[in-house]
């Protein structure tokens, strides 16, 4: 039985409609990452299965029952939002045990339920303060407090982290990585961020345009993308998509890349990455994807013997990061970039001999953005 599950849910607000027949399973214990572009209806998702608005059509089904009607406080669920709030006059202990109480839990197990969170959150110094005296992520840690003080069937969580500064992200998302591991819970988590995806997530929704167009594992969206919208959004930076010629035969496929005032390059396509929907193609105008880290510099001391494909390019903007170097160069009709180690010393306009790992990329259709290798 799934812990969560959302059966073909549709929801419009006037003639937009802005949920297209959602379907998921949310295993219990599992962690689901929903990804997407601002607009493309996460939140309204999150709030459909929160119970805070109506479906239009479609049903969403908690531990095995049909919530689709129930009020928010019947669904047993706990949320943190973005726009969280807190009580301004009350201290941070009446913040988090506020809800208990509302839920009728008797006084001895509120007050064990908030040195269990406070603990949990490391903040039990702060309990007696108030929401004014705390920094802006003292309160998100409050936020979270409140829900995970509860111990409900699901948790869901639409960009809780997204108020607060760099540092203070990456702390919370250890956090939650921790608290999830020990406590098993199911969660719901939205985000933007492409490292809290791949980091906390069991799986990961990439949502668009009001549909779910991949579910899965965080390396099968990153490294196997149902198509061009998928394999762009996910990674940073992003993916370079390359206009290319399919050519040969199965056994000898390969890509035509033209390239402005240079030779076109041609790149062998690897044997065992080879799919029979190749064929149909061939003469056709595809679209090679290469992720940045998929290049690396081209080592002498292996004398030629490096895995990978050779190529030469001549670099025009080179980036340190600190942990390595984005190369911007040509490749084909546009720029690509290139992450490369932190000691390649290639100044603008140089040639630098590269190794791309064909094993890795993937290929696309150009005339409908679907995968095709
Ligand atoms: N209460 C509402 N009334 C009308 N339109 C809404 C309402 N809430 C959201 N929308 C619209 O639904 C679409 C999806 O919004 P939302 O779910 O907030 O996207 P996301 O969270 O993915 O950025 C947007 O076009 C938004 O304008
Ligand atoms: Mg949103």
């Amino acid at each position: 039985m799934s812990a969560l599950e959302i059966r073909k849910v549709r929801k419009d607000f006037g003639s937009e409609r802005v949920l297209k027949e959602v379907s998921l399973a949310i295993d219990s214990g599992e962690f689901l990452i929903l990804v997407g572009p601002s607009g493309c209806g996460k939140s309204t998702l999150m709030n459909a299965i929160a119970g805070l608005e109506p479906v239009t059509s479609g049903e969403i089904h908690i531990a095995g029952e049909d919530v689709t009607w129930r009020t928010p406080a019947e669904r047993d669920i706990a949320m943190v939002f973005q726009s969280y709030a807190l009580y301004p006059s009350m201290t941070v202990r009446g913040n988090i045990s506020f809800g208990l109480e509302m839920r009728k839990m008797p006084k001895a197990e509120r007050e064990a339920a908030v040195e269990r969170v406070a603990d949990l959150l490391q903040m039990s110094h702060l309990l007696d303060r108030k929401p004014s005296q705390l920094s802006g992520g003292q309160r998100q840690r409050v936020a979270m407090g409140r829900a995970l003080a509860r111990e409900p069937k699901v948790y869901l969580f639409d960009e809780p982290l997204s108020n607060l500064d760099a540092k203070l992200r990456v702390d919370m998302r250890t956090e939650i990585k921790k608290l999830h591991q020990r406590l098993g819970t199911t969660i719901v988590y939205v985000t933007h961020d492409q490292i809290e995806a791949m980091t906390l997530a069991d799986r990961i929704a990439v949502m668009r345009d009001g549909h779910i167009l991949q579910l899965g594992t965080p390396d099968e969206v990153y490294n196997d993308p149902v198509d061009m919208f998928v394999a762009g959004f996910m990674g940073s930076p992003s993916m370079n998509f390359i206009a290319a010629t399919l050519e040969g035969a199965p056994g000898r496929f390969q890509l035509r890349i033209v390239t402005p005032e240079e030779d076109d390059l041609v790149l062998p396509w690897p044997r065992q990455r080879e799919t029979p929907a190749m064929t149909e193609q061939v003469g056709r105008d595809v679209v090679l994807g290469l992720r940045p880290e998929h290049f690396s510099e081209e080592d002498e001391r292996l004398a030629g013997q490096a895995e990978g494909t050779p190529l030469s390019a001549r670099v025009s903007v080179s980036e340190p990061t600190g942990a390595d170097i984005l190369l911007r160069l040509p490749l084909g009709e546009r720029e690509v970039t290139a992450r490369v180690g932190p000691t390649c010393r290639v100044a603008p306009g140089e040639r630098l001999a590269l190794r791309v790992d064909m094993a890795r990329a993937v290929l696309f259709e150009q005339a409908n953005e679907t995968r095709l290798a």
